[in-house]
């Protein structure tokens, strides 16, 4: 008898094809894809969020990362790539909520260039943790809002990549933001494909400076740092409150 080829499957999330060729999911939950299908899923985790972070740090041998939320690990998995051949150590602390997601990605299509990291991917699903020589990767299944309020690890680099301030606006407050502001080293890098208003301004509230990113083949993002010199163009938070005083960061709720 054959056995059938498992396939990713759950009644909350939809296998899509984005425009690099790569598949992404759907959430019914949030009705949001989890990356830009425009941008690719694969393409957009590079170019928002690996790529400028790790040229980054390309001087350090070992890198602390906070990647928010984990969802089918792509920021993880396109870091663990780029990295591939460097020797450097990184390790990596990814939140997510969604357990039975989790527990399906061993089924989710992934692109060509994960394929050495099957292993990685089997035993975060399983376990929910992977180690090797110069890889340790801890998926904390929770809230990543007790996450970065309890842990008392510093990062490198934190990958800010929740569902919109719009469908997810407690993953973008600006206590939120105090606390992950909190958990970034002086040197350390925050990348998100958010461009809105209210994210800036809560980065700004929490004395980090606010970059535009742009380049080729993606839509534009934001880069936060505490340090000021990073060779992208700065964004004037102050000037853009001053000309649009109606629209303030997102608070939690009291
Ligand atoms: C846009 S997706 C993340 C995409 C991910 N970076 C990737 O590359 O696939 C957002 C994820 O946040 C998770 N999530 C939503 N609220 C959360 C919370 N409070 N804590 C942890 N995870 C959360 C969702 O379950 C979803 O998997």
């Amino acid at each position: 008898m054959q056995l059938k080829t498992p396939t990713f499957k759950s009644a909350q999330h939809q296998e899509i094809r984005s425009d690099d060729g790569s598949f992404t999911a759907y959430s019914v939950e949030y009705d949001e894809h989890y990356h830009s299908t425009k941008d690719g899923a694969l393409n957009e985790s590079l170019c928002k969020h690996v790529l400028p972070a790790l040229a980054h740090t390309h001087d350090q041998e070992e890198i602390v990362i906070l990647d928010i939320c984990f969802g089918l690990g792509f920021n993880t998995l396109a870091t663990l790539h780029a990295l591939k051949g460097s020797g450097k150590k990184v390790r990596i602390y990814s939140p997510e909520l969604d357990e039975e997601l989790v527990r399906s990605l061993e089924n989710f299509v992934y692109p060509k260039e994960f394929e050495a990291f099957k292993a990685v991917i089997l035993a975060l699903s399983r376990e929910q943790y992977y180690a090797s020589e110069n890889v340790e990767i801890t998926l904390v299944l929770g809230d990543a809002r007790e996450f970065v309020r309890d842990t008392k690890v510093k990062f490198d680099i934190v990958y800010q990549d929740a569902f919109s301030p719009k469908s997810n606006p407690l993953l973008w407050t600006s206590e939120y933001f105090k606390d992950i502001s909190t958990l970034m080293k002086p040197d350390a890098i925050l990348t998100t494909y958010s461009i809105a208003l209210p994210t800036r301004i809560a980065l700004h509230e929490n004395g980090l400076n606010v970059y535009l990113h742009k380049g080729e083949g993606f839509r534009s993002a934001t880069i936060a740092s505490k340090s000021v010199s990073l060779e992208y163009e700065k964004v004037d938070v102050e000037h853009k409150m001053r000309c649009n005083p109606e629209v303030t960061s997102l608070k939690d709720p009291q």
